[in-house]
């Protein structure tokens, strides 16, 4: 008895205790941990969905239906995914105010978390394409010039050349891609607005998005992208054109004015 106290009471007995303490709880942590995170994801998804729903009855279903299902006033959200959201909400299309040919962009009225929020709740209705990750829309290292020729054989028949936009027809209109983000230009091509085709990864892989991406952002985003010079708009050959008959031959019959001039003074003289 007397023998075993003592050996309690050896100096090392507290250390020895403590690591077998420590031993203990890191093995239970490796154990219940990777099942405790899932655990708080699916929470943390399962709350992000309520909280969406709640501002979805609010400021939604009015027009898109208690569940969704859409109305005379809104269509169905059934499958359109929460990049549809992202794009809708976060660009200020969305809600709507009044019904009219095609919804224009507003100042956006929910913050980011919140519009995550809608997201979530309107993917739970039914699956659709998924908001992408800045992985996918990053337009670093891509091909400005390939992206070029995407954008005029996708899309320069109605957003123009340089992505000023244009007008299409029954008062819609393709706006201008100017200051637009790179993850809502990536949106709306996966989603396809409107009278825009969708464009999804099946049809155009991400490079190829990204490839695009950089090339609108190299025309719109910078003044130092035209290289030659002032971009007379963007409008392509006819603005050019107009530009080079108006000024070039001005300068030209201005010219020729002067030549006269002075010709018919050294006569004179
Ligand atoms: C006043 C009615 C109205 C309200 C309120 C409204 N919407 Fe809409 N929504 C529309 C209409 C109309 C369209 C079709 C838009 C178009 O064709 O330009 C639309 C389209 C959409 C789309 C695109 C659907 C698709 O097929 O890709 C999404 C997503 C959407 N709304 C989400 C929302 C969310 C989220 C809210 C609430 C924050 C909301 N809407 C509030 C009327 C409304
Ligand atoms: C058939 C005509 C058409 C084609 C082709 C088209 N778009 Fe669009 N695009 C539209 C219309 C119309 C809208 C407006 C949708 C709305 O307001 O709901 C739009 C909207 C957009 C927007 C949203 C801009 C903003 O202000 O928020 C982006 C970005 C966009 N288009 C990019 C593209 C890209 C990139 C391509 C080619 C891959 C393309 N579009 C091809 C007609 C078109």
């Amino acid at each position: 008895m007397k023998k075993l106290s003592a050996r309690r009471r050896h100096p090392l007995a507290a250390v020895v205790v403590l690591l077998l303490a420590l031993a203990a709880t890191g093995g239970l942590y490796a154990a219940f941990a990777p099942a405790g995170t899932a655990k708080a994801d699916e929470t943390a998804q399962s709350l992000a969905i309520e909280e969406g729903k709640k501002l979805y009855s609010v400021g939604c279903a009015s027009c898109h239906g208690t569940g969704g299902q859409g109305t005379s006033d809104g269509p169905s959200l059934v499958g359109v995914g929460s990049a549809s959201v992202d794009f809708q909400v976060g660009t200020g299309r969305m809600p709507a105010q009044q019904p009219g040919a095609q919804v224009p962009k507003k100042k956006v009225i929910y913050t980011q978390a919140e519009i995550d929020q809608l997201a979530a709740y309107v993917a739970s209705l039914g699956a659709g394409p998924v908001t992408p990750k800045e992985g996918q829309y990053s337009p670093e290292g891509a091909d400005i010039a390939k992206g070029g020729e995407l954008f005029r054989t996708n899309c320069a028949q109605c957003h123009n050349f340089t992505g000023e936009g244009g007008a299409l027809t029954h008062g819609k209109y393709a706006p201008s891609l100017e200051g637009v983000s790179p993850k809502h230009l990536y949106e709306a091509m996966q989603t396809g607005p409107q009278n825009m085709p969708s464009f999804p990864d099946t049809t155009m892989p991400e490079k190829e998005k990204k490839d695009i991406i950089a090339y609108v952002q190299a025309v719109n985003g910078d003044e130092t992208a035209s290289p030659g010079g002032l971009s007379l708009g963007g409008l392509g050959p006819v603005s050019e054109g107009l530009f080079a008959w108006i000024f070039g031959l001005g300068a030209l019959i201005a010219v020729a004015i002067w030549v006269a001039a002075h010709t018919a003074k050294a006569k004179k003289s």
